[in-house]
């Protein structure tokens, strides 16, 4: 018997997956949608052999089975909005989008969870907490594109991750596909639950290496009864460093972001449309602090006296405070305006990258130093989550088409290893990332994640050549 070509397994595949599913959930040749060939990161489209987009965990299972028999890779898709090119798909392999498993399951109060299916996306899922009096505290720019397990399969960060933690503290339980199409179901919805392994986490963050996230149950949160905010201006980073320090001791549990923008950075929101920019340019940095308290009556007195403290101990040099939740809106449209960057900037590398918080700014400089060195007139822009030790960078060679991708990464990179930090805080590996893995990783580390992905996916046929 002789082996069977690519094309006639990937032929073989189609027809079974057909067969066995039907045209409405695998769309093949002609019928396959674009949208399906790329994500949000900046390598293009790669058109995947056929796009499965099953409505049950039964036919997620089913399609994982045939493909595997057939040595077929699958590429699981969410919202399709990472940036780390982690959904996109590879030559030859089937994408397996969860758009069409949408809806909320189940609202528990007393346990406070809620059950949902994988392809809803996040501002779905946050409506649902709200109408049932709860609160989803998951928050991140993409939320009304992006899809909940696809927030899980990348432990997704955001917003709020200083008071509510990584998309991996807020989830009880999961259901998941394995590589070889077997299904676990371990729905757990207790805070406390040590009976052996936890094996959600192996999953979540993995970007869709290890298995197919199709159901998860959330952790519900208290709504918050009032929000307050406040536009900083400070004289130096190191004011940053104590302004941070007073909010989390001054502020305590109600601090729930806190956001900082280079001096580059605001200069560029500075000209943009529709973004109101409160505080005047050519401060050292800008900050963005959000409380959420229980008592309008109590609250806000409380962190309007707190800002006041600050700006008496000498930390800033310029702030505006919320009077609305208005205002407050208003406030992030501040910090949300970098998602206007690639049409305001034109071509550009973004980076998501973790340090120290002290180091920070040392960092900033060295970057910037290092990128002028190497890459006379190019631009760069640094905010980010910096109480979460995040910084996100935009940079890029204004015109340059293609834009000088490896000498920006070797800098950014580069001096990430030298601090010390991370390649990625909160958008994770996929294969753009993949190059870097070792800067920041051992061996050992490196080594261990690829026992893991040998031991659940023997034959390679969930996501290869993704993360590790
Ligand atoms: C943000 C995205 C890029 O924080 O993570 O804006
Ligand atoms: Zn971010």
């Amino acid at each position: 018997m002789t082996a069977l070509s690519d094309t006639e397994r990937g032929e073989a595949a189609i027809a079974a997956l057909v067969a066995e599913l039907g045209t409405r959930t695998v769309l093949a040749g002609a019928d396959r949608p674009a949208r399906n060939e790329s994500d949000w990161s900046t390598l293009g489209p790669q058109a995947p052999l056929a796009v499965v987009r099953p409505a049950t965990t039964e036919a997620v299972a089913a399609a994982m089975r045939i493909c595997a028999a057939h040595g077929v890779p699958v590429v699981p898709q969410g919202g399709l909005t990472g940036l780390c090119g982690g959904a996109r798909p590879i030559p030859g392999a089937v994408a397996l989008s969860l758009e069409r498993m949408t809806g909320i399951e189940a609202i528990d109060p007393a346990s406070a969870t809620m059950t949902v299916r994988a392809g809803t996306p996040l501002q779905v899922v946050q409506q649902a907490a709200d109408e049932a009096g709860f609160l989803v505290p998951l928050d991140l720019g993409a939320r009304g594109s992006c899809a909940i397990g696809g927030n899980a399969s990348t432990n997704a960060g955001g917003n709020r991750v200083i008071r509510y933690g990584m998309t991996r503290d807020m989830i009880l339980g999961l259901e998941v596909v394995l590589p070889d199409g077997g299904t676990v179901t371990a729905l757990n919805t207790m805070i406390k639950n040590n009976a052996g392994y936890d094996l959600k986490h192996l999953f979540i963050g993995s970007e869709g290496t290890l298995g197919i996230i199709t159901r998860l149950v959330l952790r519900l949160f208290p709504k918050p009864a009032c929000t307050f905010a406040a536009l900083c201006a400070l004289p130096d980073y190191d004011s940053v460093v104590g302004l941070l320090a007073a909010a989390r001791r001054g502020l305590g549990p109600m601090l729930s972001a806190f956001e900082v923008m280079w001096p580059d950075y605001w200069g560029t929101i500075e000209g943009m449309p529709g973004v109101r920019v409160p505080l005047r340019s050519g401060h050292a940095a800008y900050c963005l602090i959000e409380a959420q308290g229980t008592d309008e009556t109590y609250d806000a007195p409380r962190f309007e006296a707190w800002l006041e403290r600050q700006a008496e101990a000498g930390l800033l040099a310029d702030a505006v405070l919320s009077r609305s939740v208005a205002d407050v809106k208003a406030f992030w449209g501040v910090r949300d305006a970098c998602s206007e960057f690639p049409q305001v900037l034109g071509p550009h590398e973004p980076f998501d990258i973790g340090l120290p918080v002290a180091a920070m700014d040392d960092y900033v400089r060295a970057c910037k130093a290092a990128l002028a060195e190497r890459l006379p007139g190019a631009f760069a822009l640094f905010y980010g989550h910096i109480g979460d030790g995040n910084l996100h960078i935009v940079a890029g060679l204004k015109g340059a088409q293609p834009q000088p991708k490896d000498v920006i990464q070797e800098v950014v990179y580069g001096l990430v290893r030298a601090f010390g930090g991370t390649v990625s805080a909160e958008h994770g590996i996929g294969l753009t990332k993949k190059p870097w893995l070792g800067h920041v990783r051992s061996e050992a580390e490196i080594a261990l994640m690829q026992r893991l992905k040998a031991a659940l996916d023997p034959d390679g046929v969930l996501n290869p050549g993704k993360v590790v």
